[in-house]
């Protein structure tokens, strides 16, 4: 049995991409693995958040995980800043983080290119994302491929500290889903689908209704020659809709081309919608029953305590090893 860790933002609604890219990886690992799923309030604060609106995003998170399918008596569910001790490590791993390391971080720079005000903590975020993985002595982390970077530093971090103070963090390996990993904007498919983009078009919400995702993807950009082919770099636009529905229906994507080969983009995109709705329309109908419960309280109250208790015993020995503490 692994001990799995992994975290999503609550800065917004989940979209598909969160899905397809995060959640369903972790219902299945749930099933055989010591896990631990993160809502991670202390990354989201790295970029400014309206706090009623971030209040609301944490339990609305917290169900749409659970609809998804995490069910609380074999999954550690909680709130990261429930956990003091990510925030305690995470200033511990900056003792050991370089400052050259970090301004190589793409999502750094993507975050924070052409903003005035830029946060210090957007700059050290990997560090406490580090810590949140390191605390649990995780062996696996899912997220989708644009936390590859983010990992690959978690790594170093944990390896320099095993080598200065002693072996003290499991080394994490990053597990990445084969198809769904990278899903893109419905606008721009050579961008990342994200519950932060502007363009509202740009992306589906799991919360969306069946007639805003069928609008969406009615109105997603594709090309002008016609054929449905599954080729990235030139057909960004199509290659991103074979992708969803060969996620949504859990086909391959070779059967999914052949599967559309010779039909028009207009076929495609009503068959990908029907797809599509037909994955997230149940995870609303349990969404809306949880989110007016007061399980979801009792839930993220006993995963908090779960996860303290597993989170201490780590600090307390990378502490120790540091020379703090009397
Ligand atoms: P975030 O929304 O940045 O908090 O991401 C939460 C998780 O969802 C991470 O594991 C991401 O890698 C994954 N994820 C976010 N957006 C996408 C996307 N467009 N396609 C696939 N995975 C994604
Ligand atoms: N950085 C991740 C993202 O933007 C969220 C995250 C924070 C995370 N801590 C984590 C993911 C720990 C996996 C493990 O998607």
């Amino acid at each position: 049995m692994k001990t799995i860790f992994s975290g999503i933002q609550p800065s917004g609604t989940l979209t598909l991409g969160n899905y397809l890219g995060a959640i369903r990886q972790f219902v299945q690992l749930q099933n055989d693995n010591n896990c631990f799923f993160c809502i991670v309030d202390q990354h989201a604060i790295t970029v400014p958040q309206d706090p009623k609106q971030l209040k609301q995003n944490i339990k609305s998170l917290a169900a749409l995980y659970i609809a998804s399918g995490i069910d609380p008596d074999k999954a550690t569910l909680f709130i990261q800043s429930e956990v003091p001790a990510h925030s305690e490590l995470g200033w511990m791993l900056q003792s050991l983080t370089y400052m050259g390391e970090l301004e190589r971080m793409t999502q750094f720079k993507d975050k924070s290119e052409g903003r005035s005000a830029v946060s210090s903590a957007l700059f050290t975020y990997p560090t406490l994302m580090a810590a949140d993985i390191l605390l649990y002595q995780s062996h696996l982390v899912p997220v989708g491929d644009d936390q590859t970077q983010h990992l690959e530093l978690t790594r170093n971090v944990a390896e320099r500290f095993n080598n200065r103070f002693g072996n003290t963090f499991v080394i994490p390996e990053i597990s990445i889903p084969n198809v769904g990993a990278r899903i893109m904007s419905l606008q721009e498919p050579t961008k990342k689908m994200s519950k932060s983009d502007e363009n509202t078009k740009g992306f589906i919400s799991m919360l969306d209704t069946p007639k805003q995702m069928e609008k969406k993807i009615k109105s997603a950009v594709t090309d002008s020659d016609g054929i449905v082919k599954f080729d990235t770099e030139n057909k960004p636009g199509v290659s991103n809709l074979l992708s969803i529905y060969a996620s949504c229906t859990g086909e391959s994507i070779g059967a999914v081309e052949a599967h559309f080969r010779n039909k028009r983009y207009g076929d495609l995109k009503s068959e990908v919608a029907e797809a599509v709705i037909n994955t997230l329309a149940p995870i609303q109908e349990k969404y809306e029953a949880l989110i007016s419960s007061t399980e979801l309280d009792e839930i993220l109250t006993k995963g908090a305590e779960k996860a303290k208790q597993a989170a201490n015993r780590t600090l307390q020995k990378a502490k120790k090893k540091m020379g703090l503490l009397r």
